[in-house]
């Protein structure tokens, strides 16, 4: 399983750096197979495995039993807890959450934003923290590219800068314009993962039911469908439920 030491190293080396969420035991392990450097936990869980609109309708009990599923099934796999609204609230709070984390198996835990002392707490106490800045699902009034405006993109730039110096190995920089993406990439020590954040980050992250097709609605701009398993899913279950009418 990398280290955020290793995963840096990539950075340097100049290698892409391959991210995935995944949600549960099955998944993660195809994800393994596939040899993806890290997978995330989510909390677009709320949204992928239970139906909600909101990430915000997921807290800390659910986030643990996915979180837990994905590390029995990646093993050898960088896995990241992503830590879900109000979880980081405090310092002391978001310790105590990273810890359980960190206690199911995970490598590693995602935050949005700069929630006031939290990182500089976390980082005091070794945990090792990946930022996520430019869109921030939890508290976005709506989904639109975030850093169009000078104002905005300054803003999300300063964020960026002082969540690495504080020392987080890797930040995810989502839908943000190119430009910005690449200046905050050469700009910061932290490994770059873009989820619509152009071509040039350190590396890509992508919402798992987006990129394998696995539901037959709308994907965001940035994301790529690779395979249609929605379509696969619907042709398995036709045929179950063809050769059950016809007794075999
Ligand atoms: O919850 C999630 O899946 C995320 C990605 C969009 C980066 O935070």
């Amino acid at each position: 399983m990398l280290t955020p030491e290793q995963i840096k190293a990539k950075k340097i080396s100049g290698e892409k750096v391959s991210m995935i969420t995944a949600y549960d035991f099955a998944f993660a392990r195809m994800a393994e197979a596939a040899g993806v450097d890290q997978i995330l936990v989510g909390d677009s869980l709320a949204n992928t495995m239970l139906g909600f609109k909101s990430t915000r309708e997921v807290g800390m009990t659910e986030m643990l039993i996915f979180a837990a599923a994905v590390c029995r099934g990646a093993p050898n796999t960088h896995v990241i807890g992503d830590m879900p609204f109000g979880s980081d609230a405090t310092p002391e709070l978001a310790y105590d959450n990273a810890r359980r984390f960190l206690d199911v198996g995970c490598s590693s835990i995602k935050l949005e934003g700069t929630p006031k002392g939290v990182i500089e707490f976390l980082r005091n106490k070794d945990v090792p923290v990946c930022a996520h800045h430019g869109l921030l699902p939890q508290t976005a009034e709506n989904f639109k590219q975030k850093g169009k405006t000078d104002e905005e993109a300054a803003a999300i730039e300063a964020a960026a800068k002082y969540t690495d110096n504080l020392g987080c190995f890797e930040m995810v920089l989502e839908h943000i314009p190119e430009e910005l993406g690449t200046r905050i990439t050469r700009e910061v020590n932290a490994v770059t993962i873009g989820i619509g954040g152009g071509k040039f980050t350190d590396g890509h992250v992508l919402v798992m039911h987006d990129a394998l097709g696995m539901h037959n609605g709308r994907i965001p701009p940035f994301a790529t469908k690779f395979v249609d398993m929605y379509a696969l899913g619907v042709e398995g279950f036709k045929k179950y439920v063809e050769s059950v009418k016809a007794g075999l």
